[in-house]
Formats: C-alpha cells, structure tokens, sequence
C-alpha cells in the first residue's frame, strides 16, 4: 500500500478526528493531549476539544498518513519542546539531560486494523520531512527496544529504537528498563512541497463526510475500566470502559 502523509491542520482535522473517534479517542480518550501536558484523565470531550483547539491554532503538529482510500490510518506526533514539554521517564532523563533540542517526537498512533503494514515507519518518515520543511534541526525521541523481547504494540506509543535508528538516529543514553533517547539533526529543506498524491478530498467522498460529522460530536465520556479490561472500543454507539486512565502514558 502506498500512503500519501499530510500535516495535521486545520485542513486534516476532520480525518484525524475520525481515526481517533473510529479508536475512541486513543489511550482511552487521551486525544494525543498528554504530551501537551494539558490532558484531562476523566473528560474524553475536554481533550477532544483542546486539541481541536490546538490543531487550528497551529500548537499541535503530526504527520498524518492517508491510505488510498483517503481515510486517515495513524499518526506521529512532533513538536517543539514549548509545545510538548511532556517528557518519558522524565527524573533519569533530567540527571543528565542532553542538549535543548529543537523538536522531539513523542507519540504514535495507528488504526488498531492497520498495524504491522508501514504505517508508523510511513508517519515517522513523513513527520521528518516537515520538521525539514520547518526549518530542520535537533530532533529527539525517547522511545523502545523491542530486540530479543515480546513488545506489544498497544504500549509502543513512541515507536521502537530500531525504527528510530533505521532512519538515521543514534542513542543517547537509557532512561529506562527498555526506553533510550535517541537524537537526529534534520537539515532544513527549502519549502514545503505538495504531497505526492492527495487523497480524495471529502466531498468527493460521502462516507467520510459522514464519518467527519460523526468525529465533530462529543466524545462520549469515557469512564474507568476495570483493570486488565479490554481497550475502549467505539463500534455501534455502544462504549466499552478503557483499559487505562485517560492519559496515562506519562
Ligand atoms: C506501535 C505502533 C505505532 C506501530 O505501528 P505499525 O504501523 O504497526 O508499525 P509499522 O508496521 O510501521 O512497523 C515499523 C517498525 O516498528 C516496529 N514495530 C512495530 N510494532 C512492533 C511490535 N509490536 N514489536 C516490535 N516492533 C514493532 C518494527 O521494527 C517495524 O519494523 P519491521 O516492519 O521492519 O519489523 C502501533 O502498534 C500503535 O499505534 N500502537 C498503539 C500506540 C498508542 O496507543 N498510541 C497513543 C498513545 S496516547
């Protein structure tokens, strides 16, 4: 499959909204808000909304990957260290903290249907080339080892140190059991390019209109799962608890 990745604006905010609906709201109902430090852990609409907000205000940046059909299937969020100053294992990584960088690279999503076919590799790829088209510089991580061990995908939220290294990273320094900084430099590129082939735009797609319209409702709140519960669930207007706090990847 080949993807086409667009930035995440105001533009993409309907296809974003319905990917994170369609999986309800990610991390039971984080809305990729915990990295902004501004995430509710009870009101699912809350983060919605503030990152609605964000998005049109042009605080929140992701690489966005479309499929062929285009509907959006997952994403890697980026930002400066103002804009998510959230931090993984955040006290080892002060005891020495590295240089300031310019933009760190903090979460992953893709559509539970979707895994294991190059989507986080396609986003990760896309989210560097707009840090190119931004004006480049340093950028870090702090993600997984997955080598010689079982890692399930549902806590890879920032993605695998390999993959990070197959796209030129290096490592830093271990913060924790399985988690290392790992750190690029992006060279600037002149400017921002079009895509390589745009997905259908929604009116041409009543589907997706449909599907969009359905994301601008109110999240429905989501509530506590029992612990060990299955992942929150949206499917036919009935709501399964999450298997978390909301936000709880900090
Ligand atoms: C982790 C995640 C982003 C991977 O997405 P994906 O599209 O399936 O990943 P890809 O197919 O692009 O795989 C790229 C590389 O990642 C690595 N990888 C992905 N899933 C892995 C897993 N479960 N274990 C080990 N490595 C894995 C592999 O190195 C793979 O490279 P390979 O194909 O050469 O083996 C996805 O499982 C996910 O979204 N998990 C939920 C994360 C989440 O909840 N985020 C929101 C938190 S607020």
């Amino acid at each position: 499959m080949r993807y086409t990745i667009r930035p995440l604006d105001a533009s993409t905010w309907a296809a974003f909204a319905e990917l994170a609906a369609r999986n309800n709201g990610v991390y039971g109902g984080c809305w990729c808000m915990a990295y902004h430090l501004e995430v509710s852990r009870t009101d699912a609409a809350q983060n919605r909304a503030g990152k609605e907000r964000r998005v049109r205000g042009g605080r929140a940046h992701a690489a966005l990957v479309f499929d062929d059909y285009g509907t959006a299937q997952g994403w890697c969020q980026y930002g400066s260290p103002e804009e998510l100053p959230g931090i993984k294992h955040r006290r080892e990584y002060e005891k020495d903290a590295p240089p300031h960088p310019d933009w760190r690279i903090t979460c992953f999503f893709v559509d539970k249907r979707h895994r294991g076919q190059g989507i986080a590799r396609a986003a990760l790829e896309g989210a560097l080339d707009q840090i190119a088209h931004l004006g480049g510089g340093l950028v870090e991580a702090i993600s997984e080892v997955t080598t010689c061990r079982e890692a399930q995908g549902r806590f890879l939220f920032s993605a695998t140190v390999e993959l990070f290294e197959q796209n030129g990273f290096t490592r830093v320094r271990k913060v924790g059991k399985h988690a290392w900084i790992v750190s690029r430099v992006i060279e600037s590129a002149p400017s921002i390019g079009q895509p390589v082939s745009s997905p259908p735009v929604p009116e041409q797609r009543p589907d997706l209109l449909d599907a969009a319209k359905r994301a601008e409702r109110p999240f429905p709140r989501a509530s506590a799962g029992p612990a060990g519960s299955a992942p929150a669930m949206h499917s036919g207007g009935s709501v399964r608890a999450p298997a978390q706090p909301i936000g709880d990847a900090l």
